[in-house]
């Protein structure tokens, strides 16, 4: 049973300045909604009962968002709209969901990860990258299930262009588990051309065994000065933890880029 998710919500968004100067960009509007708002029904959906945000200081705006009963309640006093009564009601379960956690210094997501550790009660869980979204699909739903069935860790995945490896963690092959799911031999993050094992690229959906708590606590920084999560997987795997690659069926968005950012609200419009 997958229960708990978790969300790395710290990073700076400097990839969407000058927007991000102000707003958090998981609170930018994709098609008249945050981006976070997709993440949660996406959990939901996939029966997930708890979601932890690992905030920072900075990024207080993103717990002010989910927590304005005050506001909401002196407004319906005045009127009653059913609009916002709806969405008011639809923040209000994902609030009761939510827990918040903080990285105040933004030193990778490996780091991240690692805050979260004493409120993981289970021996897996889930973790969505807010960057990545993925819709027609319920990828972690998918993911869940295949984890139910072979009880191990799974990452989400897709094919790129050889020459964009070096903006992903990419990984090897160990062994075909059919057409799209694959158990995973070696992972590298950012690899340049030549260094790359394959294609396959890791997309921001990973189903983690709590023992990659005791790796993060010893993992040095790495590429871009940052502690990566897929600097600890790769411990892991070598330790004889199995991972499966999962390359998903629905649409993948990277919201963490301006151009992507405003082609999400484009694709995302015609659903
Ligand atoms: C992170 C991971 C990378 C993964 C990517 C997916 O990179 O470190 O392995 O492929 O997410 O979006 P980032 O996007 O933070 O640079």
């Amino acid at each position: 049973m997958i229960r708990q998710a978790i969300i790395p919500l710290a990073g700076l968004g400097t990839r969407l300045l000058p927007l991000t100067s102000v707003i958090p960009k998981e609170l930018l509007p994709i098609n008249g909604k945050p981006s976070i708002e997709y993440i949660l029904e996406e959990c939901r959906m996939a029966g997930i009962k708890e979601v932890i945000f690992i905030i920072s200081k900075k990024k207080e705006m993103i717990k002010n968002y989910f927590n304005k009963d005050n506001f909401y309640k002196s407004i319906f006093k005045k009127k009653k709209d059913k609009r916002i009564l709806y969405e008011y009601k639809k923040l209000n379960k994902y609030k009761k969901m939510i827990k918040f956690v903080y990285q105040n210094k933004p030193s990778g997501t490996g780091d991240a990860v690692l805050k979260t550790k004493k409120f993981i009660k289970d021996k897996y869980f889930l973790m969505l990258l807010p960057d990545d979204l993925i819709i027609k699909n319920n990828c972690s739903k998918k993911m869940i299930n295949i984890h139910n069935k072979r009880k191990c860790s799974v990452m989400a995945s897709i094919k790129v262009n050889k020459k964009t490896v070096n903006r992903w963690g990419i990984y090897s092959i160990y062994k075909k588990i059919d057409k799209n799911n694959f158990y995973i031999k070696d992972v590298i993050e950012k690899p340049n051309i030549n260094e790359a094992p394959s294609n396959f690229a890791i997309i921001g959906r990973y189903i983690l065994h709590k023992k990659i708590f005791n790796k993060l606590k010893k993992q040095k920084k790495g590429k871009g000065g940052e502690i990566h999560i897929t600097d600890s997987i790769k411990k892991l795997i070598k330790d004889g933890e199995k991972f499966i690659g999962h390359n998903f069926k629905g649409k993948y968005l990277d919201c963490g880029t301006m151009a992507g950012y405003i082609n999400s609200s484009a694709e995302i419009s015609k659903l």
